[in-house]
């Protein structure tokens, strides 16, 4: 506790203190802060490419208006904050604050439904959730509880203090939350790194995860897959996996490879430029959408949930995930070390994610996968895009309690 008052202290950025358990928790950004990011945005100069930043500049100067976002958040989420650790199957030892979404639905026999943001979003991504999720139209479609928590050093979860905060500590983080509300079992949905940390939990944690829905499951080919393809012996299905994947790492992946090698040297300069900060991620964004346009006043939003407490930690993220094994050199598994995960598994996939039409045999080597759903629309930011695709994945695979083992809920 002591540490984290010190860490208000030393960056200001929120009026609140964590406190156990589940204290409600608005959003009050000291207007200093925002300021602070308007000002900077109209100090941006023209670079490549001119028009985009040189738009955002101009509308963060003279349109966008935080007051707004701010009660309009503060109006759809109900949103909490509390202290729990990451422990017991993780090396990182110290208290974690964390900020969280909770809707509770009035169904009693509403499912307790973890959902895990991932980068570059943040628990804004449930958004358009939460409604159908929690309060669908009729007692035949299933219901939810759902929980949606900042990944510490995004949105409102403030950074951790120490190295080793990755996936395996998120999701005993992320557990160690669930148990605090009393969802002793549950089911998780979560794509990105929300889809990594999932799989940790679901494999640490075979007592409370009951079945997982993932919108990112990726899998490493190993030397007899690419064997076979150089042979010219491979399936449609794994050729497009391999290749639309090399294409993404050959060409759009530079990111990655900064966080995950040296997050410090981009953290400065995105600490000290948002319009930079939101032409990085953006870059990353619009390249994995099917149909789907931020507009200014959006971006800067998403922007501000990193720019806000400093963009360093959600960098730093993906330098923990090589701790934690998950990511290796040319495609992003570790089959060595990547957790295994034997309860039920769903996956939906989108086709302009990067990463699609994963094979079944080859989906089942990272766990007990029951369904795949291949979309014809849609990309890597689902529940943003088409919302409507994930919640009929999520309520058809969850409300099955044949294929996701549900039935424990229905009481
Ligand atoms: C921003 O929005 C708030 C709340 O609607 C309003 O009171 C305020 O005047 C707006 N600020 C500007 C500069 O328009
Ligand atoms: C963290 O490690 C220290 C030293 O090994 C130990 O004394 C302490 O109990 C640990 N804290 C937790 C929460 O496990
Ligand atoms: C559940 O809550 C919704 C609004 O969130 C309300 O419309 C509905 O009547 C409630 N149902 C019951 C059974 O209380
Ligand atoms: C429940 O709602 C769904 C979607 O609106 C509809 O298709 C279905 O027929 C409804 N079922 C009942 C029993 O009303
Ligand atoms: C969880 O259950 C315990 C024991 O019944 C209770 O004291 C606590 O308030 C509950 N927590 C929540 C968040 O409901
Ligand atoms: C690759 O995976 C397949 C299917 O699980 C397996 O038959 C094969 O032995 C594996 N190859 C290597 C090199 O591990
Ligand atoms: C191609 O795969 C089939 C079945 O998997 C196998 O029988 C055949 O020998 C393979 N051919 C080559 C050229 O590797
Ligand atoms: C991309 O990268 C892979 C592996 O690093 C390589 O084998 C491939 O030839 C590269 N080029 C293209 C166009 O995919
Ligand atoms: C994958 O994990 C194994 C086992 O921990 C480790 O030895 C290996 O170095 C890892 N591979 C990479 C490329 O990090
Ligand atoms: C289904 O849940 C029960 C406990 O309710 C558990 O014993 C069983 O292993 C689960 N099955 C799978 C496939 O996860």
């Amino acid at each position: 506790m002591m540490s984290f008052i010190s860490f208000l202290a030393l960056h200001g950025a929120f009026y609140l203190l964590w406190l156990w358990p589940h204290t409600p928790f608005e959003l009050a950004v000291k207007p200093e802060i925002i300021s602070l990011a308007q000002q900077k945005a109209g100090l941006t100069r023209d670079g490549p490419p001119v028009h985009s930043a040189t738009s955002v500049r101009d509308y963060w100067t003279n349109e966008y208006n935080w007051t707004e976002v701010q009660n309009d958040i503060n109006t759809r989420f109900k949103m909490y904050t509390t202290t729990v650790n990451a422990l017991p199957n993780s090396n990182y030892n110290a208290s974690v604050p964390l900020h969280f979404v909770h809707h509770r639905s009035n169904r009693t026999d509403a499912i307790p439904l973890l959902f895990v943001h991932g980068w570059p979003g943040s628990f804004l991504e449930v958004a358009n959730l939460l409604e159908p999720l929690t309060n669908p139209p009729n007692s035949s479609i299933p219901a939810f509880h759902v929980v949606a928590p900042s990944i510490p050093g995004f949105g409102f979860s403030p950074a951790p203090l120490f190295p080793l905060f990755g996936p395996r500590a998120a999701g005993e983080a992320f557990n160690n939350l669930m148990h605090q509300l009393n969802y002793t079992s549950y089911v998780v949905q979560g794509g990105d790194i929300g889809g990594f940390i999932t799989r940790f939990m679901a494999s640490s944690h075979p007592e409370s995860v009951v079945s997982m829905l993932n919108n990112f499951w990726l899998i490493q080919p190993n030397a007899t897959d690419f064997g076979r393809y150089f042979a010219g012996n491979t399936t449609a299905d794994e050729n497009y996996v391999i290749e639309e994947f090399w294409n993404f790492e050959n060409k759009s992946s530079g990111y990655r490879f900064e966080q995950q090698t040296q997050p410090l040297q981009i953290g400065h300069a995105m600490t000290d430029s948002p319009v930079g900060f939101a032409m990085y991620i953006y870059d990353f964004m619009f390249l994995t959408v099917d149909d789907y346009w931020w507009g200014a006043g959006e971006l800067i939003t998403w922007t501000l949930m990193y720019w806000i407490q400093g963009p360093y930690a959600g960098f730093r993220f993906y330098k923990e995930m090589v701790n934690d094994y998950v990511v290796e050199d040319g495609l992003l598994i570790n089959s060595t070390t990547f957790p295994y995960v034997s309860q039920p598994v769903a996956i939906s996939e989108f086709p302009a994610d990067i990463w699609y039409r994963t094979p079944l045999d080859w989906a089942q080597r990272g766990g007990n996968v029951v369904a795949r759903t291949v979309h014809e629309f849609g990309g890597h930011f689902a529940a943003v895009e088409t919302p409507d695709l994930l919640i009929e994945d999520i309520r058809s695979f969850f409300g099955s309690s044949t294929l996701s083992n549900t039935s424990i809920f229905s009481c």
